[in-house]
């Protein structure tokens, strides 16, 4: 598998855009919203563990997995620093970030533990990221009439998430880290993570004055449960997680190298990780 190519996204983010960015629906809106609200913190977490993970590796190992980790890491940084602006618009709009808070704490407590742990949690959220990834690009309509700005910054973190899938998780193998805590660390996350994304969605809605409305609740059942939706379609895919030698490779990136090859104008390769 080829190492995660870093790239420069050429959409200009310092425009504002509106909250109900996706068509002007507030249940969708306030769900991205609320991802984008975690991900300066939480993939600088990312990035730190799997860092810190391959410096604890012996030597000979670190080169096997050099490239891999430069690329993620260069992926994730990018990431935060875009989706750190994208936040900048939320907040003078009156959002606030309530999951950055909570997470801030729980990532303190992991980076005083063994690394593995860390890198476990990362491994686990990974594959979240990379389910989501994979329903997002099969259900481009989603974002039918969104901004395209940002439409193209979500397909475009969701190609790169499916494509350095493996990297967080290798690193855990590579530090000997066990079945038993790689499937404890998903049960974790899988709360925390759903937890923290209803809440803030629904923190996201209140001030946005949409949390009573049917036709809120009427997408968020469209575009999670209903057929087709979310949850129900990547269910299968994030139990796979917890099949005795399960790898994220075994879930293919075909849509992403597609999208990837079909926009070459919306991003500039930054360099090869060598
Ligand atoms: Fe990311
Ligand atoms: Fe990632």
């Amino acid at each position: 598998m080829k190492p995660p190519v870093i790239r420069q996204l050429l959409v200009d983010l310092n425009v504002p855009f509106a909250l109900r960015w996706n068509g002007g629906d507030a249940f969708t809106s306030a769900f991205m919203n609320a991802l984008s609200l975690s991900f300066p913190a939480g993939e600088q977490f990312f990035l730190d563990s799997v860092r810190e993970g391959l410096k604890q590796l012996p030597a000979e190992q670190q080169d096997l997995f050099k490239s891999d980790v430069k690329g993620f890491i260069g992926q994730e940084a990018t990431h935060r620093r875009l989706h750190a602006l994208y936040n900048q618009h939320l907040l003078s709009q009156g959002m606030v970030n309530h999951w950055e808070q909570r997470a801030a704490k729980r990532i303190a407590i992991l980076q005083q533990m063994d690394i593995r742990h860390a890198v476990a949690a990362t491994a686990a959220t990974e594959h979240y990221t990379a389910v989501f990834a994979h329903w997002l690009l099969s259900n481009e309509d989603f974002f039918q009439h969104a901004d395209p700005r940002l439409k193209t910054l979500w397909l475009w973190h969701a190609s790169e998430e499916s494509e350095h899938r493996c990297t967080a998780f290798d690193i855990y193998q590579a530090l000997g880290g066990s079945e038993e805590w790689r499937l404890r660390w998903m049960r974790r996350v899988t709360w925390f993570f759903l937890t923290d994304l209803l809440r803030q969605t629904v923190n996201n809605l209140w001030h946005d004055g949409s949390l009573f409305k049917l036709s809120t609740w009427a997408s968020a059942w469209q575009h999670l449960f209903a057929k087709g939706g979310l949850f129900r379609e990547g269910y299968s895919l994030w139990r796979d997680y917890f099949k005795p030698g399960f790898h994220p490779s075994h879930h293919p990136d075909t849509l992403s190298q597609q999208w990837l090859q079909q926009h070459t104008g919306a991003y500039a390769p930054v360099t090869q990780a060598s």
